[in-house]
Formats: structure tokens, C-alpha cells, sequence
């Protein structure tokens, strides 16, 4: 059978993701009432290279592998071959003979995709310029863990239409939810990435109207890493889009407010946002380690259905 990678959330039929979503809180409640004593991944390891900074993915990643009973190799392009000019598909040709997975934070979807090419085992995109999947799971998973259902939904991401709004995107396709996408002009989302989703997707310019009876909220910084020297420009581009508790009182009554992080108090939302009572961002932070055990599993062992 061919390898299955994850570089975006298309390559997982809705149906895989919908079992991803229920997997994790089947994960999530067993390690609450028996703590980490399943452990399918003895033996296994999983490679972890970073040409990016990172908190949530790499501790989440990494101790996903250690309560399940394997290991993970934290490897920065820095530190390795990689940043010395090993072609990357040397590289994925080379840890396929070692590792069982390969997850990778990286610049360059293309390059992502060149790896995953070369790659006899599973690739897992840990966030590239264009997307940043696994967010998503562990997005979703909490939305359906607060609200019960995601579909028919709508959803309002407002803010630069970067690599986590592409997959926000997706998302709205795949999870079978409205999303209305709201930028300032010249923000907008890759226009093939909008066209696949068809009329599940709306592009607005106002906050105010975007916001008006959402079941959800998201938003991410205005300027990503690697877009640095854009800092001050964005900051004048993006004013009148910070999220706000008053904008989510324009939302429906039980609007929840959901943020990838790290998030930037006073720029892309008030200095107060995320104490408010429909935030659940520390929730949501938690749910990547349980949403890539689910993915993790589903890719070396397939579905475990009870
Ligand atoms: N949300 C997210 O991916 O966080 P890190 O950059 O800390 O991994
Ligand atoms: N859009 C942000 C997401 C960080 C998790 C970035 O790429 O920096």
C-alpha cells in the first residue's frame, strides 16, 4: 500500500477526518481516567525536523511519542546536513531506512512536498509559508468537543489570509462548514486555495459584518515567521481587524474564539481577549498533543475502531 502522508487536510478523505476528530477525544478521555498506559509505539520513532521556532507543535509532538511509548529526534536544519545543502530528498531517502514518521516545520510547501515524494514512510506537515494542518485537527477537535457538531456551521477567520486560513479553508470543505474570511484588500487568500472551496467560502473587508451571528472566531498574528520586515507595514495594514470582546458580542450568543498561538495581546486581539470566558485557547493548545496521537496512529497503525 502507498505511503499516506498528511502535508494538507485533503490528503485525509472527510470521513478519515471526521474519525481523526472522535479518535482524540476517545485518546484524550483515556488518558484522563487511566494516565499514559496506551502505548502502541514501542520501539517506534518519530523525526522531527524544525527550520522554524516552535512551542506547542514540538512538546506536542514530542510527548505524543513519549506516552505512547516511542521516541522522538528533535533535528534542527541547523544542526543537521540539511542546512549544510543535503538535498532534501537525500535526507527523507535516508531517515526512511531509520524512523517510522517524519514530521516537518518548514518554509517551502514545495519542498515539503519534494520530501514527502522521497519518503517511504508517513510525512506529517507541521506547518509550512501555505499550511498549517495538524492546527486544524486539534481546531476542530475542540469546536466539536465544546459544541458537539461542526457542520452547517459558520466560522470567521478574520486577519492576514496566510498558511493557517488556508487551512481553515479546507477545513470548511472538508468538515463540511461556512467560512467567511475577512482581510484587509490585499490579504486575501491564494485564490486556488479559495476557488476549490466554491461557495463554501465568502472573502468580506469588514470585521463588524464578518462577525455578525458566527458560531466561531478565529484569527492568527498579522505578520508570520518569516515575514518579520513586514512588522510595521502590517501592523498600519491590518488596524480596525483586531479581534475584540465586543466584536464577539456581535456573534451568536454561545460564540466560541479559537487562536493557533502565539498570540500578540493589542495587536490582532485586545490586550484582554484571551481571559474571556469564550476563548478556550488553552484547551485548544492542549488538544495537538491528543489530535497527533490520533493522526500518528491513524498513520502507522490505520483506524482503531471501537
Ligand atoms: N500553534 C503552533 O503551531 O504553535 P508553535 O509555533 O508554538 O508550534
Ligand atoms: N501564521 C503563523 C502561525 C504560527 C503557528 C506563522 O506561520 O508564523
Amino acid at each position: 500500500m502507498a505511503t499516506r502522508h498528511f502535508l494538507t487536510l485533503l490528503d485525509l478523505s472527510s470521513d478519515e477526518l471526521s474519525y481523526l476528530i472522535r479518535r482524540a477525544i476517545t485518546i484524550k478521555n483515556g488518558l484522563k481516567t487511566h494516565g499514559p498506559t496506551y502505548t502502541p509505539f514501542s520501539n517506534r520513532t518519530l523525526a522531527m525536523i524544525f527550520e522554524k521556532s516552535s512551542t506547542r507543535t514540538r512538546v506536542s509532538f514530542e510527548t505524543a511519542m513519549a506516552q505512547f511509548g516511542g521516541h522522538a529526534l528533535f533535528l534542527s536544519s541547523r544542526d543537521t546536513q540539511l542546512g549544510r545543502g543535503e538535498p532534501v530528498e537525500d535526507t527523507a531517502r535516508v531517515l526512511s531506512e531509520m524512523v517510522d514518521a517524519v514530521m516537518i516545520r518548514t518554509f517551502s510547501h514545495q519542498g515539503l512536498e519534494a520530501f514527502a515524494a522521497a519518503s517511504t514512510v508517513p510525512v506529517i506537515n507541521a506547518l509550512t509559508d501555505d499550511y498549517h494542518p495538524c492546527q486544524l485537527l486539534a481546531d476542530v477537535m475542540t469546536w466539536t468537543e465544546l459544541r458537539g457538531y461542526v457542520r452547517g456551521k459558520t466560522a470567521v477567520w478574520i486577519g492576514d489570509g496566510n498558511n493557517m486560513c488556508h487551512s481553515w479553508i479546507n477545513a470548511a470543505r472538508q468538515f463540511d462548514f461556512q467560512l467567511r474570511v475577512c482581510c484587509p484588500e490585499g490579504y486575501e487568500p491564494r485564490q486556488d486555495i479559495l476557488d476549490a472551496a466554491g461557495d463554501r467560502v465568502v472573502v468580506l473587508h469588514d470585521p463588524q459584518q464578518a462577525a455578525e451571528n458566527a458560531d466561531l472566531i478565529t484569527t492568527d498574528v498579522w505578520a508570520s515567521m518569516g515575514q518579520e520586515e513586514e512588522q510595521a507595514k502590517r501592523e498600519a495594514d491590518f488596524a480596525g481587524f483586531q479581534v475584540t470582546e465586543a466584536l464577539l458580542d456581535r456573534a451568536a450568543k454561545d460564540v466560541l474564539f479559537l487562536h493557533c498561538l502565539p498570540a500578540h495581546r493589542g495587536e490582532e486581539i485586545s490586550e484582554t481577549l484571551l481571559d474571556d470566558p469564550r476563548a478556550p485557547v488553552w484547551q485548544e493548545a492542549g488538544n495537538r498533543l491528543h489530535a497527533q496521537k490520533a493522526l500518528l496512529e491513524f498513520l502507522l497503525l490505520g483506524r482503531i475502531e471501537s
